[in-house]
């Protein structure tokens, strides 16, 4: 059995030996240099994953894998657009590097080309499975993106509502990820059904991380610029928290600062205003204690999987070690 490092290798080496091909260069280049730029390769390990635990190898994952790293770096590159973002993995993003209109259509032919990699497969039932899968996953993708953008612009969204949003952008991906190497290796559909909530509940736990990092983290092992979710208005459980806990005038501060347009501050002092105040408030702790209670709900789900101890060992510790990550 290899190691999560090994299985990142190998994808890294397929990667490197498969890039997208193409005319114009302009097009593909892009797609190519976001795709270099590495990053923890998460998605494409668990499609690998799924594959092994159900008894196929990970070799014949490798064109799901293929498909769902090649989507999320997509989602990535419209995201950057939509976030305002201009680093990515600590380089400069796609539209900062090329230019907007050249990050739309590359987005696109990314995604284009991650439904490519799924017609690779001969056998017609299996690639009907991998296109349901990965289609719903899609939609939820672009259906949770357009509610963080909605909510940039409320103020009044729930914890309720943020754990709706964050469960459609991005957990459902990680759920499809896993999903998708299960299909590939012939699991049932009570199996399908246990891995995917396991790989979803993580992805909950993951991105709660991310809003965490994007506030707290160090810019050198984030490789995005710290502070951009406070820039953008983001309505994240560290602000909603803040609000619920605030007194009159950190509740006053925060409104002035992300529910009107012309309070005159500069970006650098809303970060250091708004960080000050998620610090004061010790809404990390909160953050940090609804992180372990969705991985241990990603937990109970992986514990009814018809699964070795052994298995379930191995994806118990992956999960420890990329929700409490640094980077
Ligand atoms: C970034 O995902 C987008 C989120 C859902 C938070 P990752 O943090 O997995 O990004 P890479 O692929 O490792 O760069
Ligand atoms: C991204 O969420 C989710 C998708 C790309 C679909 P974020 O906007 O928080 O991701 P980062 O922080 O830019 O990686
Ligand atoms: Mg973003
Ligand atoms: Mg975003
Ligand atoms: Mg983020």
């Amino acid at each position: 059995m290899e190691t999560i490092a090994a299985l990142q290798l190998q994808f890294e080496q397929y990667l490197r030996e498969n890039p997208i091909q193409g005319k114009p260069q302009s097009l593909y280049a892009p797609a190519n240099y976001i795709l270099s730029l590495g990053g923890k390769r998460l998605r494409p390990v668990f499609v690998m994953l799924g594959s092994q635990a159900y008894g196929k190898s990970a070799e014949e994952a490798i064109k799901a894998a293929m498909a769902i790293e090649v989507f999320h770096n997509f989602s990535l590159v419209h995201d950057d657009v939509m976030d305002k973002a201009s680093l990515r993995r600590g380089k400069p993003t796609v539209h900062e590097k090329y230019n907007l209109n050249t990050a739309i259509l590359s987005g696109d032919a990314m995604m284009i080309q991650a439904y490519q990699y799924l017609l690779d497969y001969d056998d017609p039932s299996l690639v009907k499975s991998l296109l349901d899968s990965f289609n719903r996953m899609a939609f939820g993708v672009c259906e949770g993106q357009q509610m963080d953008m909605d909510f940039e612009v409320r103020n009044d969204v729930t914890i309720g509502e943020y754990l709706e949003m964050i469960t459609q952008k991005t957990s459902v991906l990680m759920g499809a990820a896993i999903q998708m190497g299960a299909i590939v290796a012939g699991a049932d559909a009570k199996n399908q059904k246990h891995i995917y909530e396991f790989a979803k509940y993580f992805g909950i736990a993951f991105q709660l991380q991310d809003d965490y990092l994007d506030v707290f983290g160090e810019a050198a092992q984030v490789g995005k610029q710290i502070g951009g979710d406070i820039i953008q208005n983001k309505k994240t459980y560290l602000f909603i928290k803040s609000l619920e806990l605030s007194d009159d005038d950190q509740r006053s501060l925060l409104e002035k600062l992300y529910f009107t347009t012309d309070h005159g501050w500069s970006d650098a002092d809303k970060i250091k205003a708004v960080t000050s105040i998620f610090k004061d408030l010790h809404v990390a702790v909160y953050s940090n204690e609804i992180i372990e209670a969705y991985r241990d709900l990603a937990l109970s789900h992986l514990a009814a999987c018809d699964l070795s101890e052994v298995w379930k060992e191995r994806f118990t510790n992956f999960v420890n070690n990329w929700i409490f990550r640094a980077m």
